[in-house]
């Protein structure tokens, strides 16, 4: 056994470094300064456990880190998981995938950071794939409890033993490790992202309602469809353009093509007139075509992609090429932002089409590291570029990894499978990414409806019809039901938006899985296996993760916010299951009051997902608008109290879409609710001192009781 030495590093965080890791790793790439004051607030919490119950063993030159397991003990994250939460009994390989239909670990954001529900948290920062092993190797020496079993004789025989030790593969070269103490989940998981550098603010208009166009859309196309949705009086902030904006797709020219649209700047302005934004879909793989091909050569890699470059981001020089072409051709013109296609492939997908782990670099980097990186490296790159110009920008990609907090991205896939989307949503919210369960088709109206419901209630409300041509109007007769979620979307943005600032300043995650939403594991466990009716069969919480019947997972709804649960419905169900954290909760739209602690069952009509709302909660929301209000328009501000009893609402504002929130021009706002001796409700609200120079985005201000209908 090797020595390994710990030092913390901040409040709750601790590095130790094993081997002679490669400087190119998420942490180092990512360069952000944690932030030390807000980890310093949650305390410096000690780990569950003594730095001498984890071990480093080598066997051969690969090192072995391994930590203790008890028998309970739950291991979520691990980035973009589709299959699972709790990843306990499985080996998670971390490599970037494109296509990931297998339960091997193996994602678009492979993060390798895992959440114990003991309260610690551990990341390895590496550009490599490490393995993590949760609890899936027995070592021979284990003193853990279980025994060899009859397969044939023994119900309680399990293809995966209970092992006392949880195994993670490093790397040959090493990797640095960091340590992250609770005490709950979420102080471990907010102890993460604040390391990161805390979470992302997107600008307001991002967190309205997305629509992205067929392919091989041109100007007027895209203005006609723009234009319609003005006309039907459906919300939308963003119009995405698919693969034919660019002069060549697959490989791409960054250029726009002059048939399509022979005059990008006066398309961009004119959709700014109708109040949207445009973002780009693009990818990595440079195209002989393109101006910047030539010059791109000798600093891309050995391998090509589709006939295209893949050119080594980790340059300065390939980096200055990329911004001042994206600069020049799009920002400048009022571009928002991008899609980030396509950096997300690895050997083994059903087609074969990135470039090996063995291509070499000019960096020095090779293949396997490149792909590991290729989503983050874009990320910053186009991040920073907006920064330059005090901008922020919301887009999408396909790939990333750690150290992803600070990043104005969301997630998506070529998958499709609605409660997997959910999952992943769940999931994301471990690891310091985002996902959108995007829409883009259904095979009828009701699957059409459970899928926009539950996009309305995500990180990026968004239907993506470059395939197959939908718009939300698509199926007529449930139109009604999609306007008013769309609508409600629009309605809840300060809400959504103040969640997101949480996120910004205190790390915490603005969507969180049911496992966040509890003090401690103890309590969720208790919580899950209590109900208000008759329906025992699957609420079994005995430790079931290795048996032949799982328990259920809660991973099929989730918080936004402290407040507000939403619990998707599913194609073809008429009623659910419902985790409810403690305390009382009420129906959002419905009124109807639930006692927590405990799960309950909704019936739920095609047009309601249910939405709870915690007792006392004071939401903060504005009238339907067509699109997001801009830095300079003001508008009405709603707030509504849900229940009896004395509560506390928060909003956060600024100019939503600037960097000067960075150097205090922002504000913290807070609705007190009393109830004074006669048991009347008292609302005031309060404002954080010292934010004097601040933009308000509200003319004015008025309270409403929540129960019943919110409309
Ligand atoms: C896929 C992407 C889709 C769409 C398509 C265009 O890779 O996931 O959302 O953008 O490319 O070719």
């Amino acid at each position: 056994m090797a020595a390994l030495i710990w030092q913390q590093h901040a409040s709750g965080v601790w590095r130790g470094t094993i081997g002679e890791p490669s400087v190119l790793s998420p942490v180092s790439w990512m360069n952000r300064e944690p932030k030390y004051e807000a980890l310093h607030q949650l305390g410096d919490m000690p780990l569950p456990f003594s730095m001498e119950e984890l071990r480093l063993d080598y066997v051969g030159a690969m090192p072995i880190l391994s930590f203790p397991l008890t028998e309970q003990e739950a291991i979520y994250g691990m980035g973009l998981q589709f299959a699972r939460m709790n990843q306990r009994g499985r080996t998670r390989f971390l490599r970037v995938n494109s296509d990931p239909k297998q339960d091997t670990g193996e994602t678009h954001a492979p993060v390798p950071f895992f959440v114990s529900d003991r309260g610690y948290g551990v990341l390895i920062d590496t550009s490599r794939v490490p393995t993590v092993y949760c609890g899936s190797t027995v070592h021979i020496d284990d003193n853990g409890p279980e025994a060899a079993r009859d397969r044939n004789t023994d119900k309680a025989w399990r293809a995966t033993p209970l092992s006392s030790r949880m195994e993670v593969r490093l790397p040959e070269e090493g990797a640095t490790v960091y340590l992250f103490s609770g005490p709950t989940v979420v102080d471990v998981v907010k102890r993460y992202n604040l390391f990161c550098g805390g979470g992302t603010l997107p600008p307001r208009w991002g967190l309205g309602f997305w629509h992205r166009v067929p392919k091989l859309y041109s100007d007027k196309m895209t203005l006609a469809e723009a234009r319609e949705f003005r006309e039907r009086a459906i919300p939308c902030d963003v119009i995405g353009l698919e693969p034919g904006w660019h002069s060549r797709s697959y490989p791409v020219t960054y250029e726009w093509s002059e048939e399509r649209f022979p005059d990008p700047s006066e398309f961009v302005s004119s959709m700014e007139q109708l109040g949207f934004r445009i973002n780009l879909w693009e990818h990595p793989y440079i195209s002989p075509d393109a101006s910047i091909f030539e010059a791109m050569k000798p600093l891309s890699g050995s391998h090509t992609v589709w006939g295209g470059l893949a050119p080594d981001y980790t340059l300065k020089a390939a980096q200055e090429l990329y911004m001042n072409q994206h600069i020049e051709q799009h920002a400048s013109i009022g571009v928002s932002g991008y899609k980030l296609d396509e950096c997300d492939g690895s050997e083994l997908t059903n087609h074969s089409w990135m470039f090996p782990a063995h291509a070499t670099f000019p960096s020095g980097a090779d293949g396997e590291q490149m792909r590991q990186m290729y989503g983050l490296l874009f990320q910053k790159m186009t991040s920073d570029l907006y920064r330059k110009h005090n901008r922020r920008t919301y887009g999408l990609v396909r790939a990333s990894n750690a150290a992803a907090s600070t990043l104005p991205y969301v997630l998506y896939s070529d998958l499709y499978d609605h409660k997997q989307f959910i999952r992943a949503l769940s999931n994301a919210s471990f690891s310091g990414i985002l996902w959108t369960p995007e829409v883009r088709k259904a095979d009828n109206s009701e699957e059409w409806v459970r899928r926009m419901q539950s996009v309305c209630f995500s990180p990026m409300a968004m239907l993506n019809a470059w395939g197959d041509g939908t718009k939300p109007w698509s199926f007529p007769e449930v139109e009604p039901i999609i306007r008013h979620y769309i609508e409600l979307r629009m309605r809840l943005l300060p809400y959504f938006y103040t969640a997101f600032a949480r996120y910004r300043f205190e790390g915490l995650p603005p969507f969180r899985a049911m496992p966040l939403a509890f003090e401690t594991a103890d309590q969720y466990r208790k919580a899950a296996s209590k109900t208000g009716f008759d329906h025992g069969e699957v609420l079994n919480t005995t430790d079931a993760a290795y048996g032949k019947q799982r328990i259920k997972e809660w991973d099929d709804q989730f918080l936004i916010g402290d407040d507000l649960l939403v619990a998707p419905m599913f194609s073809g169900e008429q009623g659910r299951d419902v985790l409810l954290p403690p305390g009382g909760w009420y129906g959002f739209e419905t009124g109807i009051r639930y006692e927590g602690d405990q799960v309950v069952h909704v019936q739920a009509p095609l047009e309601l997902i249910p939405i709870f709302v915690r007792e006392g909660a004071v939401i903060p929301m504005m009238p339907v608008r067509q699109h997001a209000p801009n830095g300079t328009e003001r508008t009405p501000l709603e707030w509504l109290h849900f229940g009896n009893v004395p509560g506390r609402g928060m909003l956060f504002d600024d100019d939503g879409e600037s960097f000067d929130y960075e150097r205090g021009k922002h504000i913290w706002q807070y609705a007190e609710v009393t109830v004074d001796e006669q048991g009347d409700l008292l609302f005031e609200m309060k404002e954080q001192a010292g934010a004097a120079d601040a933009v308000s985005s509200y003319s004015s201000v008025t309270w409403r009781l929540g129960l019943k209908s919110i409309n």
